[in-house]
């Protein structure tokens, strides 16, 4: 939490502890559900704070839990996924004995001088029948005497990157091995129901991604939680103590400018605005910042130019999910970014210019729209649909529609 109300910044990393602001309710739901012994869905865009939350959840519960991490980002299947749980839990003062002298009894060390590359010995000792491995590593947990929480982050990339073999169509082969896969999942979070509880977080849609391979069913025993942007309330009590700890004079106007600049105010870009207007302020020796600056670096370094990275990963999560058919996304967000709200009727327009196969284009259109809404991208109001962030809806008009832009610009003048 904020210390004497100033904060050190963190600008990509995850938080936790003094560097972790707000989400008060979150947690405390978060923290009822897993008592209340439920599989959890953790949901929400990149960005958005959800391995913060997990981070700062576990550091809460760990007196009462045995939690265990697990990043599958880079992670490429089962056995992987395994082996990095395994490592995960190893070094746990409570349950890394349990774990420890299993792998010693499955994969004896020869050379007791010399430390063998535990990767490489879990790696041994999981490869060739995962599930029936895994499953003795899981029933080793679940006899620990405290329950255990296995944080699970990440887990659609790893079944997209399953699904699609890196390339943009689905194989079988691919559909089969995620089958396997949360299907073992769930078989073992309902045998050591009360025991182990999974906490499944991902940035891209993980119902949209499995909907597409038909796999739907594998995940209804987990219960959806979904987390939003801050309020305004905590972006500005946020910018209020980074502006305290780093000696700027950041008022409530230029304050509320910067969130309203943003319009969802997204943890991590209310950090990276923050940045950019510490930055600028350095470079020009001045202490105050005014509505003025917060416009000018908005434009020029935010959505000008400032991590693209950041901003073009959400074109790139869109092949995660939808795989080859992305055009008529990128068209639908494209309208969205260059009109007050994109109406159904121009949204059918749209999928009819996108025919998929012999579908009929509202069903094309549907499930687009769900993976968009779903992803934090759009979401429905009076007129149609419109983006979330403004800082988004900015970029993509500048990136995708140069004309259109600068008719959004015009717009918000
Ligand atoms: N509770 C929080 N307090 C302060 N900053 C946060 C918080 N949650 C997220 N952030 C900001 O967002 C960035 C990304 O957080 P992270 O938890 O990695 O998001 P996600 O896992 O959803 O991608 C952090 O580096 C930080 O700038
Ligand atoms: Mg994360």
């Amino acid at each position: 939490m904020v210390v004497g109300n100033k904060l050190v910044r963190e600008v990509g990393n995850w938080v936790d502890g003094d560097k972790f602001v707000g989400r008060e309710l979150e947690s405390t739901q978060l923290t009822e559900l897993l008592d209340e012994g439920p599989n959890v869905l953790l949901a929400a865009p990149r960005r958005t704070g959800k391995t913060s939350l997990m981070r700062e959840t576990l550091r809460r519960l760990d007196d009462r839990y045995n939690c265990v991490f697990v990043d599958l980002e880079r992670v490429s299947g089962p056995v992987d996924a395994i082996v990095d749980l395994a490592l995960a839990a190893q070094p746990h003062q409570r349950v890394g004995g349990r774990i420890r002298a299993w792998l010693e009894r499955v994969v004896p060390r020869r050379e007791p001088s010399v430390e063998g590359d535990l990767r490489e010995r879990f790696l041994d000792a999981i490869t060739g029948d995962w599930p029936a491995k895994g499953d003795r590593l899981l029933d080793d947990l679940a006899e620990a005497e405290l329950p255990t929480i296995v944080f699970l982050d990440e887990v659609p990339i790893l079944l997209s990157r399953m699904l699609y073999g890196g390339g943009r169509v689905m194989s079988e082969r691919g559909r089969n091995d995620v089958d396997a896969f949360v299907s073992w999942l769930r078989a073992a979070a309902q045998r050591h129901r009360g025991r182990v509880r999974f906490v499944v977080s991902g940035s891209i849609g993980l119902a949209p991604l499995l909907g597409r391979a038909r796999l739907s069913a594998t995940i209804n025993y987990l219960t959806p939680f979904r987390l939003g942007p801050w309020d305004r309330q905590t972006a500005d009590a946020c910018l209020a103590a980074l502006a305290n700890n780093y000696g700027i004079e950041l008022e409530l106007p230029a304050r509320e400018r910067a969130c309203e600049r943003l319009g969802a105010c997204v943890p991590y870009y209310v950090q990276l605005f923050f940045s950019e207007l510490l930055a600028d302020a350095r470079t020009s020796r001045r202490t105050l910042v005014t509505l003025v600056d917060v416009d000018r670096v908005y434009e020029t370094r935010l959505c000008g130019g400032a991590d693209q990275a950041s901003l073009k990963h959400h074109v790139e999560r869109l092949e995660m999910v939808l795989g080859e058919d992305t055009s008529l996304a990128v068209d639908l967000l494209s309208a969205a970014a260059t009109s007050l709200a994109l109406g159904s009727q121009e949204a059918l327009e749209l999928a009819q210019r996108h025919p998929r196969g012999g579908e009929d284009p509202a069903d094309t259109l549907r499930e687009v729209m769900a993976v968009l809404e779903h992803d934090g991208y759009l979401e429905r109001r009076g007129l149609g649909h419109v983006f979330v962030s403004t800082l988004l809806r900015d970029w993509w008009a500048k990136r995708y529609c140069a004309e259109a832009g600068a008719t959004a610009n015009r717009r918000r003048r």
